[in-house]
């Protein structure tokens, strides 16, 4: 069984694919970190995000990089957007996504091309979505919390960058596969936005 996870930055989708797949007792993977990774080791090497050749000699990053706290940054966060644009990033990083949604029992994939481009095929599809004011106060609300003083409207300002980018780009660019169930969770708590989702996968469940 596999279950996409896709949506816009700071929708709460890495949230919830996590607590869906412990829920489910499967593996869960944020493939945004791997896009993280090479953003980082491109700044390590001192390349150029917006080029291609250097973006794509990233992709050999050490597994221990996904360990780094650094690629949960905001900075990190706007490099993966920049290298994410070349298609040949996308397809260095496509086994390794895929052969986990392959493997027995079943995974959790969350992302921005899980339903569309990774796992067409899977079984169940969530486009897990808020208002760009939103995603940006619960982004500013999770800094406050980390004593990280931002303000507002540059978070926002940011989140709509990263929209721009993630919906424009050429090769896998975001959206809501045409069978994916969309759930808005801008008038949604944590705990609200995780039972809306759960009933939708106990639904498709069922119906198997
Ligand atoms: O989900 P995230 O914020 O960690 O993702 C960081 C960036 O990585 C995002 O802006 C675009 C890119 N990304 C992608 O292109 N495809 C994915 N499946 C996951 C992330």
């Amino acid at each position: 069984m596999i279950i996409a996870v896709d949506g816009p930055t700071a929708s709460g989708k890495g949230t919830i694919a996590k607590r869906l797949a412990a829920h489910l007792g499967v593996p869960c993977l944020d493939t945004g970190l791997l896009y993280r990774a090479v953003g980082r080791q491109v700044a390590i090497n001192n390349g150029d995000p917006d080029d291609p050749a250097d973006a794509l000699a990233a992709c050999d990053f050490p597994d221990e990089l996904m360990d780094d706290p650094v690629l949960r940054s905001e900075e990190v966060g706007g490099l993966a957007s920049r290298v994410s644009i070349h298609p040949g990033v996308r397809k260095a990083l496509f086994d390794r996504q895929r052969a986990f949604a392959e493997q027995p029992g079943g995974a959790v994939l969350d992302g921005r091309d899980i339903g569309t481009v990774i796992a067409p095929d899977a079984d169940i599809k969530l486009y897990i979505t808020a208002s760009v004011q939103e995603r940006a106060r619960r982004r500013w609300m999770e800094m406050a919390d980390r004593e990280i003083e931002i303000p507002l409207i540059e978070i926002e300002r940011d989140v709509v960058a990263r929209d721009a980018r993630d919906i424009g780009r050429k090769d896998a660019p975001l959206r809501a596969a045409d069978d994916a169930h969309i759930i808005d969770t801008t008038e949604m708590d944590r705990e609200a936005a995780f039972e809306a989702v759960l009933e939708k996968v106990e639904q498709a469940l069922k119906q198997d």
